[in-house]
């Protein structure tokens, strides 16, 4: 990979130290400069009209997204974020009571109160399958419960918010296909990431987020549902883009993935997703998650050397999401020492609000939060772990 050509074109990387890539990443400047041209032509032409003078550019997007996850266009819904695009395939199914939801411990709580919600007005039951002993979901015990026929759906994070394991969603896939299970998977801080499969895996529906890992727009995400699952669910909100009126009293529901979308959307931050995934695709995401894990790796090696300081994240395989505590320093203090220092480094906290069943087994209420991404270098691992070496602790 060309390191200093990728911090190039990262002007944040001059004024700060970001560690906050599964928050929101710098921005490349090619996603910069696509969504800045979409949003000049506005102000000159017309939203309207911009947008009529771009459809090729818009078109394409869903090409684009489709290459990064190896789906087909048509199998694409752009939708404003990753919960918003989970949620819509999550309502569409049609659980009823007694249906098994199964999950992982490190489900984010934007999905599991969904399943709750569903739990108290439709009486599906929620599963949740243990871990094994390097911390990533059991695929034995998986395989057990997918033995119970009332088994709907399996549904869980590749990478969870807090970090922890890269889940095995190959071998998850291959369970679930195997038992007839629909397998939802959130790849929100998977995709940009890690190379994503949609055929390898063989989910049935996915989501993701433009902001991550993909390093696209706020405000922006995706929704992937399989060709043939997908003229069989029907949204729970439609409109007249997802749908058209016939007559008076009839409507048809678009066949395509879209069927999943809503008319309004932010169009520059929809050409700026596409930008960051043909800007990924050709960085390579092989490469990248290569430098990822070895940043990773280094900076969890470093932070076992600063006393007190415990890293967090369990599983054979590690993201770039790394996770931990610090004794007689609570995770905002961290954040804010660290954002205090010379050149701002920027870290985040996570609580267990955000992943309540993860974060209640391993006795934690908090973690701090670095990940990092390929255009993040060794010397600033260095300088954020030669920052917490300075801390003063309570
Ligand atoms: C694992 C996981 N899933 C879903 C989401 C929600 O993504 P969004 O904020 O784009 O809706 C997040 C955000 O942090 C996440 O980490």
């Amino acid at each position: 990979m060309n390191i200093e050509q990728l911090r190039a074109d990262t002007p944040g990387v001059e004024q700060l130290i970001h560690f906050n890539n599964a928050g929101a990443a710098l921005m490349p400047d090619p996603v910069i400069e696509v969504m800045t041209r979409h949003l000049q032509l506005e102000a000159r032409i017309g939203g309207y009209e911009a947008a009529g003078q771009q459809s090729v550019e818009v078109e394409n997007v869903y090409e684009d997204i489709g290459r990064l996850i190896n789906a087909r266009p048509e199998e694409i819904a752009v939708i404003e974020n990753a919960t918003r695009a989970w949620d819509m395939a999550f309502y569409s199914l049609p659980l009823r009571p007694g249906d098994v939801v199964l999950t992982s411990t490190t489900e984010y709580a934007g999905n599991y109160i969904p399943y709750l919600q569903l739990k108290q007005q439709r009486g599906i039951e929620i599963r949740v399958i243990p871990n094994d002993e390097q911390g990533q979901v059991s695929l034995p015990a998986l395989r057990d419960m997918l033995g119970d026929d009332r088994v709907a759906l399996v549904s869980l994070p590749v990478i969870a918010t807090n970090g922890g394991p890269v889940q095995p969603i190959e071998q998850i896939g291959a369970l679930a296909r195997a038992a007839g299970v629909l397998f939802l998977l959130d790849a929100c801080q998977g995709v940009g990431q890690m190379p994503i499969d949609v055929q390898k895996i063989g989910c049935h529906m996915l989501a993701a987020t433009s902001r991550k890992y993909l390093r696209g727009p706020r405000g922006m995400g995706f929704l992937y549902v399989e060709k043939t699952l997908c003229e069989n669910l029907e949204p729970a909100f439609l409109d007249l883009h997802a749908a058209s009126l016939l007559t008076p009293d009839t409507f048809k529901i678009r066949g395509d993935a879209r069927r999943f979308e809503n008319w309004e959307c932010n169009v520059a931050a929809k050409l700026g997703m596409g930008a960051a995934a043909r800007y990924a695709l050709a960085q390579g995401i092989e490469p990248m998650w290569q430098r990822i894990q070895r940043l990773s790796a280094h900076l969890r090696n470093r932070l076992a050397d600063v006393p007190g300081v415990t890293p967090q994240d369990m599983g054979a395989i590690k993201s770039g999401i790394v996770t931990f505590t610090c004794q007689n320093a609570g995770a905002a203090h961290v954040k804010d020492w660290l954002a205090g220092q010379e050149k701002r480094i920027n870290v985040t906290t996570s609580t267990f609000r955000s992943t309540m069943l993860d974060m209640q087994q391993r006795d934690l209420l908090e973690v701090s939060r670095a990940s990092l991404h390929a255009y993040n270098t060794e010397a600033e691992i260095d300088a954020m772990v030669n920052a917490l070496l300075r801390m003063p602790r309570s």
